[in-house]
This record gives structure tokens, C-alpha cells and sequence, in this order.
């Protein structure tokens, strides 16, 4: 990768835009050319799900300016909402005074859940499957001779006990799984099905469900920002009122579920986008981090803003990211693969880091909105232009008809009707 800066992006043809995008990461444009199709065919799409009758197309848009642990990436970014692509973009770049962003993540451990019932004594039993948890990790290491290859394996069972439950007490077994570069679902439970007689037979209980955990506490990735004061000054706002504002947003979020469910919300629009656009579960992803944000027993900010010494912003995010580079969508959806290939990522911990990083440049570009200006103003015009091509108009219109609602501050089909009748009458 070049650089991810690209100057007047905005103002280029698709085909341009395209075509920079490629050089900048030094590919051909026919290295991207999935993007221009949507790169799925009905054919393809028949093999993926049941009952195909057609695809589902969303745009595909570039986050520029990101730079991670010092290296230039450009993202592509799979969404619908207007301002999501150019807010990570815009903060991205104001982060690179700070010198981008900074990422880490723990190795990539996935956990299958194995449900234990119809024991008289759960302590007993408890102490039984672990006086077996040499051998049982062992045939778990097994199971994926592919896996085990690359590194990954069965790495740790833990049993807990749950006390209370409508049905009483019961065990659940953590087989702990290093996935590598695997999203790791069908790899743990595989190896979560294949156990469970084990399990089974050393306590003579019944095994009942088998499947991984969403809540992937222990495949966790972080990221962190530093945005200089001198940064967040614009019009009328100095930079201290931005900045404080921004970290009384966040001591909202913090202390309120009713605001933290969407500041997360803001977080997820970049996560999301970045986790589709590289074919990956979102649902897992989304799932994964709400539960994380409730770990505490309250539902809460999964990032945090604060100022450091020299009174620049400083921003974390840390969550669970179980996403995968290899297997399912991610091999099989040529978009999917053109997506990694502009990344330049080799490993899924890489693509969970951009991942983070997109998110947490998304918060901050929600709560610099919200803490100074309102979110209606940057969203109007875009929003504009799709109330504009909705009601009908094309080409140079679109722009005509956005901007004069934006002037009127009055969004809506009915006056965008007007307006196209009025412009194409004289
Ligand atoms: C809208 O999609 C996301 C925001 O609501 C996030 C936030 O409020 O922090 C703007």
C-alpha cells in the first residue's frame, strides 16, 4: 500500500475512484473489478443458502486515511447509511496527527459450550471432567488436522457449575479452541459434538447442547487513538470545547444503557461494514459485542474517550472480534476476497484490528457530531440525496433537487417532487 490518502476522492467518477484505489495498493483495477458487479453471481449465491431466487446488493464504499500500527490501509466499507463512509474517513485522517491508530489482540480463542445434565451431583462431576482434561484436550487437538497445521488446536476446558436455572443446576463445559485465521464456528462444534460422549460417559450425565459461544471473551481485539487538540477545532468550536464534549458524550454512554445502546450502535455502523464487506457474520459480531458490553451485569460504553496530560483526546476500544479470513463467504464471495486483498491482510488478527479501528473511528466521528453541531447537519445532504433519486431524479438533478432541500432544511419526497417538476418544467 502507497498510501490510503487520496486527495479529491470524493469528486471522482466511480470508475476513477476505482481505478485509484487500485493503484494506491498497487493492484490492477481488474484485481477489483468484483466491486463493480456486486461480484456474487445467482449461480454462486445458489450454492450459499437455500431457496436463491436472486442477490441482495449494498454499496461498497472506500474509508480512507486509516493508518494501523504505522501501516496505510485502505477499507472497504459495505453499508447503506449515508455519512457512515466519509465520518470514518474524515477521523481517520484526524487521527494520523496522533500517528493513526494503535491495535493489539489476544490470541484467537474461541469458546464451544457443552451442556451437562441429568446429574445427581454437579460438583462431583465437575471435579471428574477435569481429572480427564488432559486426555479430553488431547482428542480435541485432533479433530482438526487443518487447524492443527496452521497452529490452532484445543487449548484449555474449564467446567462451570450454573446453579440456578429453570431446569436446576447443571455443568457447562468451555472447551477453549484456538481458530488461527478461522472464524472457528463449525471447527468447535465439531469438536464440541465429537466430545461430548467422553463427557458423557466420565459423568454419566447427558450431553445436550453442543455449539460455540457468541460472547468470544477470549478473542478480544483493541485499538486506541490519540487525536491532537489542534485537530478537533473547527468553525466557531476551539478544540478543548470539542474535545470535552466529546468525553462528556462518552460519560453518557458510560453511565447510561438507554445511551450506550447506541453510542455502541455508532461503533457497530464501522464494525458492521467492514465485517460485511469482508463476507464475514455480523450477526456474530454483534451478538458478541453487546453481550461484551454487558460483562459487568450493566450494559455499557465499549469504548472510552479521555484527554491525556498535553490535553489531546485520547480514544479505546476494545471487543470480541471472531471473524475469519479463510472458509465460508470470506473464500467463496469474490468480493469478499477482493476486500483482503486491498487490505494487504494476511491473518484474521490483522483484519479484526482495521475492524476496531474502523469502529472506534466511527464513534468519534458520531460523538464530535452529536457533542458539537447535531448529526442532522452532515447527515442532511446525503440523506437529501437519496429522498432526491427516490423521488425520481437522475443525473444532474440529483444534486439541484438535494441541495435546494438542504437550503429549505425540508427533506422529504413530497417537496423533492415538487422541486423535480419545477426544475424540469423550466
Ligand atoms: C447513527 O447511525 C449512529 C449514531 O446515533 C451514533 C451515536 O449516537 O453515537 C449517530
Amino acid at each position: 500500500m502507497r498510501s490510503s490518502r487520496i486527495p479529491g476522492f470524493y469528486n471522482k467518477s466511480l470508475a476513477e475512484r476505482l481505478a485509484q484505489t487500485a493503484s494506491s495498493a498497487e493492484l490492477t483495477p481488474e484485481d477489483l473489478s468484483p466491486w463493480t458487479t456486486g461480484g456474487l453471481t445467482p449461480e454462486a449465491a445458489d450454492h450459499m443458502i437455500e431457496n436463491v431466487i436472486g442477490l441482495h446488493s449494498l454499496p461498497l464504499g472506500i474509508g480512507l486515511n486509516f493508518m494501523i500500527n504505522g501501516r496505510d490501509v485502505l477499507v472497504p466499507m459495505a453499508v447503506e447509511e449515508p455519512s457512515v463512509v466519509a465520518g470514518a474517513s474524515f477521523m481517520a485522517k484526524l487521527a494520523r496527527g496522533g500517528g493513526g491508530f494503535f491495535t493489539t489482540s489476544s490470541q484467537p480463542l474461541m469458546i464451544g459450550q457443552m451442556q451437562v445434565l441429568d446429574l445427581d451431583d454437579v460438583y462431583s462431576a465437575r471435579l471428574k471432567i477435569l481429572e480427564h482434561k488432559d486426555e479430553l484436550l488431547a482428542a480435541a487437538d485432533e479433530i482438526d488436522p487443518v487447524l492443527k497445521k496452521f497452529g490452532g488446536g484445543a487449548r484449555d476446558l474449564e467446567v462451570r457449575i450454573i446453579h440456578e436455572s429453570p431446569i436446576g443446576p447443571f455443568l457447562v463445559v468451555h472447551l477453549i479452541y484456538d481458530v488461527r485465521d478461522a472464524m472457528g464456528a463449525n471447527a468447535v462444534n465439531t469438536a464440541c459434538e465429537k466430545l461430548s460422549p467422553t463427557i458423557a460417559q466420565i459423568t454419566g450425565g447427558r450431553v445436550h447442547l453442543r455449539i460455540l459461544s457468541n460472547l468470544a471473551d477470549r478473542r478480544i481485539t483493541r485499538a486506541r487513538c490519540i487525536i491532537p487538540l489542534a485537530e478537533l477545532a473547527f468553525d466557531d468550536f476551539s478544540g478543548e470545547r470539542v474535545r470535552d464534549g466529546i468525553i462528556e458524550a462518552y460519560a453518557f454512554a458510560a453511565s447510561d444503557p438507554y445511551r450506550a445502546a447506541t453510542h455502541n450502535k455508532g461503533i457497530m455502523n464501522g464494525v458492521d461494514a467492514v465485517v460485511i464487506a469482508t463476507g464475514n457474520d455480523w450477526r456474530a459480531i454483534e451478538a458478541g459485542a453487546h453481550a461484551y458490553a454487558s460483562r459487568s451485569g450493566r450494559y455499557t460504553s465499549l469504548s472510552s474517550w479521555q484527554k491525556d496530560k498535553d490535553g489531546n483526546l485520547t480514544g479505546t476500544l476494545e471487543m470480541p472480534m471472531a471473524i475469519g479470513i479463510v472458509g465460508g463467504a470470506t473464500k467463496v464471495h469474490p468480493a469478499a476476497r477482493a476486500a483482503i486483498q486491498l487490505m494487504g491482510i494476511k491473518t484474521a488478527t490483522e483484519l479484526a484490528e482495521v475492524i476496531v479501528a474502523v469502529g472506534l473511528a466511527q464513534n468519534l466521528a458520531a460523538l464530535r457530531a452529536l457533542a458539537t453541531e447535531g448529526i442532522q447537519r452532515g447527515h442532511m445532504s446525503l440523506h437529501a440525496r437519496q429522498v432526491a433519486i427516490a423521488a425520481g431524479a437522475s443525473g444532474e438533478l440529483v444534486e439541484k433537487v438535494a441541495a435546494q432541500m438542504v437550503a429549505e432544511k425540508t427533506v422529504r419526497s413530497d417537496r423533492a417532487e415538487e422541486i423535480i417538476k419545477k426544475m424540469k418544467s423550466g
